[in-house]
């Protein structure tokens, strides 16, 4: 039998923190309406406490979404709580997102605390938020560099608190792959009620290993992902739902699913794109421009035989446009002889041969124009001054 794991979407909360990303109250609801069809277990609507406008946009949402859980960010402080509470008053299903730093840079330069009152602070917040709903989630900031027996402790405190799922972030991105599965691991096995709520990962991407150390958390055991469309969020982002939603899909031997509708993610990828005017990264995985492009001769060939031997998704898996073949300087007769036929043109295999000459010197003289996009660029003489 295989086990669901959450996904817990916070691209309108950690994802629309990202410089030049913030969203008005209409597209985030806009946004929120979409995740929700896209099959999302929890929606991270925002950080109430933060400002009126997020404040009223986590309240739409939580009064209009229906299927999914609305959930608000907070402090461990009252005030931060009782704003998140306020804001999801409408909701069908309202959780309280509260925590505190647990690691001890977070500890002494953050707090100028101590770990004693830091637990203590922990569980007074999961105590206080439970007066508003039954379903409190806990993160314990920086949990990727905190002391794991320490982490324990405090995960353990507020589970008997009233923690319903226990979010372990690598707020920094700074743990391998490995040693965040470990992470997770430690928990389970040192955690006496750890079976009485839900793990959370919740990975940055400051060294490009979000999404792989989500799947080793889960891997681990943890059965809630957060995560956002396109990877968005503060510095390198977070990890990015269709990685996550599709990794699990192509292994399904982990035993693992989630209720995402793949189909639908290269729509939302846009969307999310064009609403917070940020580009996706041409290579980016599954949902960038060239994820189903083929340029090189030996792929191409390879890929009109079978398109498997080149990839391991079928576009349409994701909802993209399908399948590109690419002609470039790389590429090979094969390719040269596809798109003519595509053309309508049937040419013998010596009119190829003569044809592929001519386009070789073509294709090396070309050179994709990238969009200019700063006029501000160093001239070449400025960054190689002559000696
Ligand atoms: O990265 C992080 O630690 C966070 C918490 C506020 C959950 O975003
Ligand atoms: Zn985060």
């Amino acid at each position: 039998m295989a086990d669901k794991v959450f996904i817990f979407d916070t691209t309108l909360r950690d994802g629309e923190q990202v410089p030049g990303c913030k969203l008005n109250t209409a597209e985030k609801v806009e946004l929120a309406l979409l995740l929700e069809a896209l099959g999302v277990d929890i929606i991270e609507a925002g950080f109430p406490i933060s400002s009126p406008g997020d404040f009223e946009s986590v309240k739409q949402i939580a009064a209009i979404i229906k299927n999914a859980t609305v959930c608000a960010l907070s402090r461990s402080v009252e005030k931060d709580i009782e704003s998140a509470a306020a804001a999801l008053k409408g909701a069908h299903r309202p959780r309280i997102h509260t925590g505190i730093g647990t690691s001890d840079m977070h500890i002494k330069h953050k707090f100028n605390s101590t770990r004693e009152a830091i637990l203590e602070r922990a569980v007074a917040a999961t105590k206080f938020a439970r007066r508003f709903t039954d379903d409190v989630e806990f993160y314990c900031e920086d949990a990727g560099r905190s002391d794991n027996a320490y982490l324990a402790q405090v995960v353990e405190a507020v589970i008997a608190a009233g923690a319903t799922t226990v979010n372990i972030p690598d707020t920094t991105g700074y743990c391998l792959p490995h040693q965040y599965g470990e992470k997770i691991q430690y928990l389970i096995d040192h955690v006496s009620n750890v079976d009485k709520a839900v793990l959370s990962c919740h990975c940055h991407n400051d060294l490009g290993l979000a999404t792989a150390n989500s799947i080793a958390g889960a891997i681990a055991g943890a059965r809630q992902i957060e995560c956002t469309i396109n990877g968005l969020g503060e510095r390198a982002g977070n990890t990015s739902l269709e990685e996550v939603v599709m990794v699990l899909r192509q292994h399904a031997d982990l035993g693992l699913y989630t209720n995402v509708n793949p189909k639908l993610l290269n729509s939302i990828s846009q969307k999310v794109s064009d609403t917070m005017r940020m580009p996706v990264q041409p290579n980016k995985a599954i949902v960038g421009s060239n994820a189903f492009s083929h340029s090189s001769g030996i792929h191409q060939d390879g890929f009109l035989k079978n398109a498997q031997t080149y990839e391991i998704i079928a576009p349409e898996e994701v909802g993209a446009e399908g399948s590109k073949i690419i002609l470039t300087a790389r590429s090979g007769r094969s390719a040269l002889a596809h798109r003519f036929h595509k053309l309508g043109y049937q040419f013998d295999r010596d009119d190829v041969d003569a044809l592929y000459e001519e386009f070789l010197l073509v294709a090396d003289r070309k050179k994709k124009c990238w969009k200019k996009t700063s006029t501000n660029w160093p001239k070449p003489e400025k960054l190689f001054p002559k000696k």
